[in-house]
């Protein structure tokens, strides 16, 4: 769930951890017009380098240290959940996400009052798909299960709307950005849930799916806000992590 909401930073993120980036190995935005604070459309200036700059490096860039990430690869996250009747652990390994080189970036709204900056930015995918293999370790009620399987979860219409704040700071003669909050969400239009070895029978998985694949915007609204305690300050921390990498002098004029 986390990684359908940082796109940006999950990008950023992975380019400032495959390798100490040197100073000529920053991202380069040469083609694109630098924005100007001072104009009104500035959010539009910075719409259209997000989304020249998605598309171009989906495959990734060597140079850069830029995986590829479409697919975006996760090797392996858990999450503890607890609420109600319901209560334990979940972890995914070899996760595969498909979507992230569809991400537009609709609206952009950029303000900067001295150091301090407020980024809002709405985007949407029109898919996305995730497969891999999970393994949880729950109690529901008096029942312990122990499922384990393969899981290919698509969804629909994906609209992440994300709010940060931050300060600007200067470093080796040049600005960069840090970021202490962050706000994110995420609405789906739609969700298909498939998955075996929730159950020991195959006949109860089918049965367990056609709940869940019904009832998914139920499941949904409660897991988002229990989980966000995990993934918010997760997708706080790399973005900040990345922008260390990323001067915004090469975004925006002085
Ligand atoms: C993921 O796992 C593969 C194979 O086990 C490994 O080569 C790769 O370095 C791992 N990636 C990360 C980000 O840990
Ligand atoms: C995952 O599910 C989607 C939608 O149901 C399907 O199009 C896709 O082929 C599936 N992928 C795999 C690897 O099973
Ligand atoms: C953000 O990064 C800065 C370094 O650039 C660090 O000092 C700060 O503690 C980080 N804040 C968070 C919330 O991760």
């Amino acid at each position: 769930m986390k990684c359908i909401l940082g796109i940006l930073c999950l990008l950023a993120w992975r380019a400032a951890t495959a390798a100490p980036a040197t100073d000529t190995d920053y991202i380069s935005t040469d083609e694109f017009a630098k924005c100007s604070t001072e104009d009104d459309h500035v959010g539009d200036c910075i719409k259209d380098i997000i989304n020249g700059l998605i598309p171009r490096l989906q495959n990734g860039n060597p140079k850069l240290k830029i995986p590829p990430y479409e697919p975006f690869l996760l090797n392996r996250t858990s999450f503890r959940y607890e609420s109600g009747a319901v209560k334990g652990r979940i972890s995914v390994r070899n996760v595969k996400i498909y979507g992230f080189g569809l991400y537009r970036a609709k609206e952009v709204s950029l303000k900067i009052k001295g150091d301090k900056i407020k980024l809002r930015l709405v985007g949407e995918m029109p898919k996305m798909n995730i497969l891999g293999n999970y393994k949880a370790d729950m109690q529901v009620n008096q029942l312990q299960l122990k499922p384990k399987g393969d899981f290919n979860v698509t969804l629909f219409d994906v609209e992440i709307t994300t709010g940060t704040e931050g300060e600007i700071y200067r470093k080796d003669g040049k600005r960069f950005v840090r970021l202490d909050e962050i706000d994110s969400t995420p609405k789906i239009g739609d969700l298909t849930i498939k998955a075996n070895g929730i159950f020991p029978d195959p006949e109860l998985d089918q049965i367990a799916l056609n709940v869940a694949n019904q009832y998914w915007r139920d499941i949904y609204g409660i897991i988002l806000p229990e989980t966000r305690q995990y993934w918010q300050p997760l997708i706080l921390r790399m973005l900040n992590e990345s922008l260390q990498q990323i001067p915004i002098d090469q975004f925006l004029k002085e």
